[in-house]
């Protein structure tokens, strides 16, 4: 399974897609129309919210998972606009289990959001107003509508009443009636892409075919396990997408973390390696860090092995994959954050502080790496023709401290937003060398 190790837009969708080149599944095991997966095909740039990125390829069925909360309308038209561009090469399957998120969600959203604004514009989550929360409470609440419940009208209508007389605060709602028929309908033309998932999946594993977990959002915005209360309302790490997909722990055989070479976020909360300034900026100017979603810039910083150690020891890691090396190509040094100094002059690891504002409090310690040189077109070619070993000797160095702080091997790097800019590295030198595993075996 493949999860996001940071605050997400790692490049998950861009390391999927190379991964999904050899899966028969792949199953998206969470959140909603609050992800942004941008992939970059010979034919053009797609990003996905709700479909999983085994849709864009031959032979392999992209799921969209009982963990999610599906918005069908949008959905719907996610499916037709591949459709209109030729790009839905797989095929499209969405679990009966997941549940439907309404334009009332997203009505709520943001009526909940505007609240925590009103009263303290620095408590404002600055979610991604898509109506995750809401749905996800809903679902909680017991009286969300899933996917199954489409075509069952009695349960549909008995729902939606439930839903509406819990929301009676909200104004501007749509009319029950309206609504009610609209969902029908869109239940009827999505009733073709509807199947019981899990038990495909076990009857696939059983086969001996592979199934890959597609996490959307991070580690760092799990609704218990990051920084609380920004994080979003799903389980984005890997035990969450073992529930969001009905497969037991027992059938995995890897968890593969996405990180960036940096750290990025959007929306509010703590993020000790921000950096506001010039070199945020740079930051944002190279790496294109305006959201997939919202197009809402993104706040930028350094690399935090803080945070990843956590997301490693939260996840299980058994391999990382660290994307957009090529946006600190040419910088003098590179910057990677070790440690926190807290205001009590403790320090602080591997763990993350359990209130947000400790988290906000934390003083990040640096490291200064030796940078490595531009990425052009040059030793691009050089990557493609030769692999791993045509990467600069300090590029190595920082993927090398990675290995050695977080203890988990670097697998892939990526080096460009196309397919093919994504390096496969050799296996990892078992053997343990003081603080970690090592990268290079010679
Ligand atoms: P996701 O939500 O984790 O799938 O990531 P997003 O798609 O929201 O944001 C990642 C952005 O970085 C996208 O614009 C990708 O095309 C781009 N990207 C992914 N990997 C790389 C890489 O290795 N280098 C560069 N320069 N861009 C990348
Ligand atoms: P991908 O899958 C980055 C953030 C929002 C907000 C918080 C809660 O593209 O990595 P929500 O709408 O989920 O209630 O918002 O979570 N957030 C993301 N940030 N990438 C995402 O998805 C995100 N999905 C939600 O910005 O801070
Ligand atoms: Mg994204």
């Amino acid at each position: 399974m493949e999860v996001g190790a940071q605050f997400g837009d790692e490049g998950k969708g861009k390391i999927f897609d190379f991964l999904s080149a050899d899966a028969k599944y792949v199953v998206r095991t969470g959140g909603g129309p609050n992800a942004g997966h941008t992939i970059h095909l010979p034919q053009g740039v797609v990003v996905l919210h709700q479909l999983s990125c085994g849709v864009l390829r031959r032979g392999v069925v992209g799921v969209s998972g009982p963990g999610m909360v599906v918005q069908p309308f949008s959905i719907e038209e996610e499916i037709r606009e591949l459709e209109r561009r030729g790009l839905l090469q797989g095929e499209v399957a969405i679990s009966d289990r997941a549940h439907v998120l309404l334009p009332v969600h997203e009505i709520e959203d943001a009526w909940q959001d505007d609240l925590r604004a009103r009263r303290n514009p620095e408590g404002a989550l600055g979610t991604t107003r898509r109506g995750i929360g809401p749905a996800y409470s809903d679902r909680a609440a017991r009286w969300g509508i899933r996917i199954a419940d489409l075509d069952r009208p009695a349960v549909l209508r008995e729902n939606l009443e439930l839903m509406y007389a819990a929301k009676s605060h909200l104004a501007n709602l749509p009319p029950i009636d309206e609504l009610a028929s609209r969902l029908a309908e869109v239940g009827g033309r999505l009733a073709p892409y509807v199947r019981s998932i899990e038990p495909i999946l076990w009857d696939a594993l059983a086969r001996g075919e592979r199934v890959l977990l597609e996490g959307a959002q991070s580690a760092l915005l799990d609704l218990d396990f990051g920084t609380y209360p920004f994080v979003t309302s799903s389980h984005p790490t890997s035990a969450g997408a073992l529930v969001g997909s009905g497969l037991p722990p027992t059938e995995v055989d890897s968890v593969l973390g996405i990180a960036k070479a940096y750290a990025t976020r959007v929306g509010g909360g703590p993020f000790p390696t921000e950096e506001t300034g010039e070199a945020g900026e740079f930051l944002r100017r190279v790496g294109g860090e305006r959201g997939a979603t919202t197009g809402r810039a993104r706040r930028c910083g350094w690399l935090d092995l803080v945070l990843l150690r956590y997301a490693a020891r939260l996840n299980g890691l058994t391999a990382l994959a660290i994307t957009k090396v090529d946006v600190l190509g040419g910088l003098e040094e590179v910057p990677v954050c070790t440690q926190y100094e807290m205001p009590d002059a403790s320090t602080v690891r591997d763990v993350l502080p359990t209130h947000a504002d400790d988290l906000a409090r934390a003083r990040p310690v640096y490291e200064r790496l030796p940078g490595w040189p531009e990425f052009h077109a040059r030793l691009r070619e050089r990557l493609r023709r030769e692999g791993a070993s045509a990467l600069p000797a300090t590029l190595r160095r920082f993927l090398d401290r990675i290995v050695e702080e977080t203890g988990v091997p670097v697998e892939l790097v990526g080096y460009g937003p196309a397919r093919d800019e994504t390096l496969r590295l050799p296996p990892p030198v078992t053997r343990r060398t003081g603080a970690g595993l090592s990268a290079w075996s010679g």
